[in-house]
């Protein structure tokens, strides 16, 4: 039994997420974690809504709450959807947490300690009718490149030109409307990254296995143009982690808060602090500290291509220039993006199907098997209803569903509710037992290697195994001349239904506990050797035929959702 830590990179706090973003960390987490917990290792796995920064505060303001209040409320709801997609967190923490107050306050001051942290003073916006520094999101003003009149510090939204606070024309305040704004100086601690540059580098070269996608993108980070920056780890907010080094004041940094990305990784060790506070565990130093046994964890983390370099460069800058014995991450899955019907998906423009939406529709496992078998791994994945249509139908329904209600009730018809007794197996079941074994077995090698849409694709091999064996073997037929050969079928039948409950349950949970239920075995291991675990349901063991475990989608709910969902979500 080895040990595995699992964390998904930290949802924003600023509203329910969609599903690129699922697919993308907190879903492939999720079937990692399930698996390895299937296969008896000691699993820890966290995620965590991540609740500073500015748009937090500007998703606040809207709901027209106070910030802390609008981040306890989502952060609820989040955690409402996640366990609605039966995501199996150990914890579901929070980047506001007191322990993850204490730590990143920690890790700054030590970074300080180590000569990491320097002092530069800069010039920014300053509003004097909101008394505040304005992040370049609150200023608005008119273009100068095309003259909409609601252009942002950062950017027009009518151009997409990038621009700088004081290209704007007329700007303002969009807190209080105010124009009154001057350039005044201020200071802010700035993490000495490029002093590091060596030790980053040399730990990225060792990682070998990882996939391409991560290397290449923070080989790109390392290398391109002016390489690893000293970047800024403060800013001049209300909301935020306030800047001090350990316990102590910081002089000059007062009314400042850490940049929501010094912190937010931070969290992954808080979040496991957390889980021990809430009284779920009594020691989460085993999982994160080198010197209290964390040497022999494994850890992965999950995340979409954006939030790369802050998982390459960023946090092991943190880590290892603390020179502290934190664990560091062993293995980095990275995603592409998944697209939305010829288009992006789009928060901010409400473009898409959101978390909530989607269960509204349908039970988790339909959006699991088809986020998961199509997970923008290689590439860019595109989200197309007919394309989720087909994929429901036919994996899940026609495959999988079918395959259990058939022999269920086809066993019920002709011997009851129970394993038939009586007749051997012969060349055809053989050949059976070894192809279903080959297949689980590249499933297994494919789990392991985090190779997710190989995994998904053996699993429905292993699934079609069944149904051929079924058409050749036809029990209904053999029933009518050799009753005893057709129980031995059907034995063999169930016994697979059994078997595809508990290999498929880190992809469709509910469904996999539905039918062990039905099979009347509902602490079923993991399968050693094949031939015996089809043999787990002797004779005469009842069971029950089940519900339908899948429905198909019809032309008209297709229909109906891809036209619902073609707008913008209010
Ligand atoms: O991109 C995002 O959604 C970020 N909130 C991810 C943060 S991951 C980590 F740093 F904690
Ligand atoms: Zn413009």
């Amino acid at each position: 039994m080895a040990r595995h830590l699992i964390t998904s990179a930290i949802p924003y706090i600023n509203g329910i997420k969609h599903l690129g973003n699922l697919v993308g960390s907190q879903l492939p987490a999720d079937l990692f974690a399930r698996y390895l917990r299937a296969r008896r290792h000691e699993v820890l796995f966290l995620c965590a809504t991540d609740e500073h920064g500015t748009p937090a505060e500007l998703a606040a303001a809207k709901a027209g709450k106070p910030v802390a209040e609008y981040c306890a409320e989502m952060h609820d709801t989040q955690a409402e959807i996640a366990r609605g997609f039966r995501l199996s967190f150990d914890h579901f923490g929070r980047s506001s947490s007191p322990q993850n107050h204490r730590l990143t306050q920690h890790f700054a001051g030590v970074l300080a300690d180590k000569g990491l942290i320097r002092e530069v003073t800069e010039k920014q916006v300053y509003s004097k009718a909101d008394g505040r520094f304005l992040p370049d999101r609150y200023i608005e003003g008119t273009c100068p490149n095309c003259g909409f009149d609601s252009a942002r510090g950062d950017q027009c939204d009518n151009c997409t030109k990038q621009l700088d606070p004081a290209d704007l024309i007329n700007p303002r305040s969009t807190i209080s409307g105010s124009t009154d704004l001057e350039i005044r100086e201020t200071k802010h601690l700035y993490l000495c990254q490029s002093q590091m540059k060596d030790k980053l580098s040399a730990w990225i070269d060792s990682k070998t296995d990882w996939p391409v996608l991560t290397t290449s993108i923070a080989k790109k980070w390392l290398n391109d143009g002016d390489g690893l920056q000293d970047r800024g780890i403060t800013r001049d907010l209300d909301w935020g982690i306030p800047v001090k080094r350990g316990d102590a004041d910081w002089p000059g940094m007062e009314g400042k808060v850490f940049y929501v990305w010094f912190d937010a990784p931070i969290e992954y060790i808080a979040c496991a602090q957390e889980w021990v506070d809430a009284g779920k565990a009594d020691d989460w130093e085993r999982w994160w500290r080198t010197d209290k046994g964390a040497d022999d964890v494994t850890y992965t983390q999950f995340m979409g291509k954006d939030n790369v370099p802050f998982h390459t460069l960023s946090f092991p800058a943190t880590i290892l220039g603390s020179e502290e014995p934190w664990k560091l991450v062993d293995y980095i899955k990275s995603f592409n993006y998944l697209n939305y019907d010829g288009g992006q998906f789009s928060t901010s423009r409400g473009r898409g199907v959101f978390m909530d939406q989607a269960l509204e529709i349908l039970p988790a496992d339909y959006w699991r098997w088809w986020l998961l078998s199509h997970a923008p791994e290689t590439s860019d994945a595109e989200f197309t209803w007919e394309n989720f249509q087909t994929s429901v139908n036919k994996d899940l329904a026609d495959v999988l569903g079918n395959f259990a209600s058939r022999v269920t009730k086809f066993c019920r018809s002709k011997f009851g509710e129970v394993v038939p007794e009586g007749g051997t197996p012969g060349a055809l079941e053989e050949r059976l037992v070894a192809d279903v074994t080959a297949k689980i077995r590249e499933y297994e090698g494919h789990m392991q290697a985090i190779e997710v849409r190989k995994a998904a694709s053996a699993l429905r091999a292993a699934w079609v195994l069944g149904n051929e064996y079924l058409q050749e073997a036809a029990p209904w037929s053999t029933f009518k001349e050799d009753p005893e050969h057709a129980a031995a079928q059907i034995r063999l039948a169930l016994n697979l239904i059994r078997l595809y409950a508990v290999i498929s349950s880190p992809f469709i949970p509910d469904a996999s506990a539905q039918l062990l239920a039905a099979m009347h075995d509902e602490d079923a291991g993991w399968p050693g050797d094949i031939d015996t675990a089809l043999q787990a349901l002797p004779a005469g063991h009842a069971f029950t035929v089940p519900d339908v475990t899948f429905r198909k989608i019809t032309d008209a709910e297709r229909e109906d959702w891809q036209a619902r969902f073609a707008g913008t979500r209010s």
